[in-house]
């Protein structure tokens, strides 16, 4: 008897919302959809003289995620970047596949569903701490979005390489921008694939 009571007053009250209009020129409430600010994002970037933090700092403002910096266990000193020597670390480095740097920091990534992952170009490739990041985190069912910074070299084949060590996630194509990119060309960057946090 409850049950129908309370059926019959919810009925009566729905129809005289009807009759009354819903509320005037309000707008319609749009449905939920699955949208962007339901993904959980990550900028993970290594940098070394700031020009790709600047960039994912960017990233991260336009997409909204999270910042998170991979530190290296051993920090490179400016003789280790200095590229001209061939018995400098980061020379040295570059030349044995297989060199696997250590990262001292450790993240956990298992809440975000996207990453997007930042480096430097070094000789043409992504530094060797990328390559240990990418062969310890699980990046399954995560979309990876690579993005570089570098003098004036392409991505060329350095986000591919990335993904062959791993063959876990979703990888996207990668994008070069210089060390001095405009918030505006991250934006529009991000914009472009849907990731706009207020899109
Ligand atoms: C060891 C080393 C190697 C580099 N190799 C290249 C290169 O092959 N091509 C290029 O355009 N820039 C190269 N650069 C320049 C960097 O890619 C560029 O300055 C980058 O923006 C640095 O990023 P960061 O400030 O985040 O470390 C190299 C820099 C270093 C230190």
């Amino acid at each position: 008897m409850m049950v129908i009571a309370i059926v019959a007053v919810v009925a009566i009250a729905s129809a005289a919302f009807v009759l009354a209009g819903n509320g005037g020129d309000r707008p319609t409430p749009v449905p939920d959809t699955p949208a962007d600010s339901d993904v959980s994002t990550a900028v993970v970037y290594f940098s070394e003289t700031e020009n790709t933090k600047a960039v994912a700092e960017k990233i991260a403002q336009a997409a909204g995620g999270d910042l998170i910096r991979i530190t290296p266990a051993i920090e490179y000193t400016s003789g280790d970047l200095d590229y001209g020597n061939r018995d400098c670390r980061s020379n040295a480095e570059d030349r044995d596949d297989s060199a696997r740097p250590g990262i001292a920091n450790s993240m956990d990534l298992s809440g975000y569903d996207r990453i997007f992952l930042g480096y430097p170009i070094w000789y043409g490739d992504s530094p060797k701490i990328m390559w240990t990041f990418v062969e310890t985190y699980d990046l399954s069912g995560k979309t990876v979005i690579p993005f570089c910074t570098s003098g004036s070299s392409g991505i060329g084949s350095s986000a591919t390489h990335l993904k062959d060590l791993t063959h876990q996630g979703t990888w996207l194509d990668g994008k070069r921008f210089s060390g001095s990119a405009s918030y505006e060309d991250v934006r529009s960057w991000v914009a472009g694939m849907g990731m706009e946090a207020s899109a």
